[in-house]
């Protein structure tokens, strides 16, 4: 069986152009962030969608709150903020708290429908949570974990020369020998 077209064309590209996204759009990748699953179905995944607008003091507090390594994300015409607190969802013996786990999972819809739109979808750690959790009046229990920068392709020349370097990189994984085992996790999968 073939693998998911969107799986394998989805790359974090740094390459993104500011034209607008249509609000149709961002409702839909919304959405489709909401199908995911979680446990006890406890959706504990709270976004913040904040378009670009250089007068909007949300979007300058968002933008100046990334570091600058990730200064390419200043052209996307959507930031995404995914937060979560681990009380948000099951927190079961052994450490087993499922709060980021799901709040992965949501992010991981968002972009594969993104994908499917067109659009590059590139998920960032690269920012200060205190920042951002100051401006944007974020409830103190709940923890930023990413910044999804949201657009249509750019044009990768535009980028600085780090980026537009990464731009072109082939993927990068680790074998499916190293990461899967069989039958018990000292037999690696082959
Ligand atoms: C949780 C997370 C944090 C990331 N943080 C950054 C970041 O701050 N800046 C950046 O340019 N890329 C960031 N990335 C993108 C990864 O570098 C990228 O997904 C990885 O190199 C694999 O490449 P691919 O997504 O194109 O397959 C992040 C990805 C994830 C999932």
């Amino acid at each position: 069986m073939d693998m998911l077209p969107e799986l394998l064309g989805r790359r974090a590209r740094r390459a993104i152009s500011n034209e607008a996204l249509d609000k149709a759009v961002i409702a839909r990748l919304l959405e489709a962030a909401t199908l995911a699953p979680s446990c006890f179905n406890n959706q504990p995944w709270r976004i913040l969608a904040v378009e670009r607008n250089q007068e909007n003091p949300h979007y300058q507090s968002l933008a100046e709150s990334l570091t600058p390594n990730n200064a390419w994300a200043l052209e996307a015409p959507l930031l995404l903020v995914f937060a979560t607190a681990l009380h948000l969802d099951c927190r079961l013996d052994a450490g087993r708290d499922y709060a980021y786990f799901d709040l992965g999972q949501a992010a991981m819809a968002l972009q594969l429908q993104a994908q499917r739109e067109g659009l590059y979808a590139h998920p960032m750690a690269g920012f200060s949570p205190s920042k951002l959790k100051n401006a944007l009046k974020m409830l103190p229990e709940l923890v930023p974990l990413c910044v999804i920068a949201v657009g249509k392709p750019g044009d990768p020349e535009k980028l600085a020369e780090g980026p537009r370097k990464s731009e072109f990189s082939p993927r990068s994984r680790k074998a499916v020998s190293e990461i899967a085992f069989s039958g018990d996790f000292s037999t690696p999968w082959a």
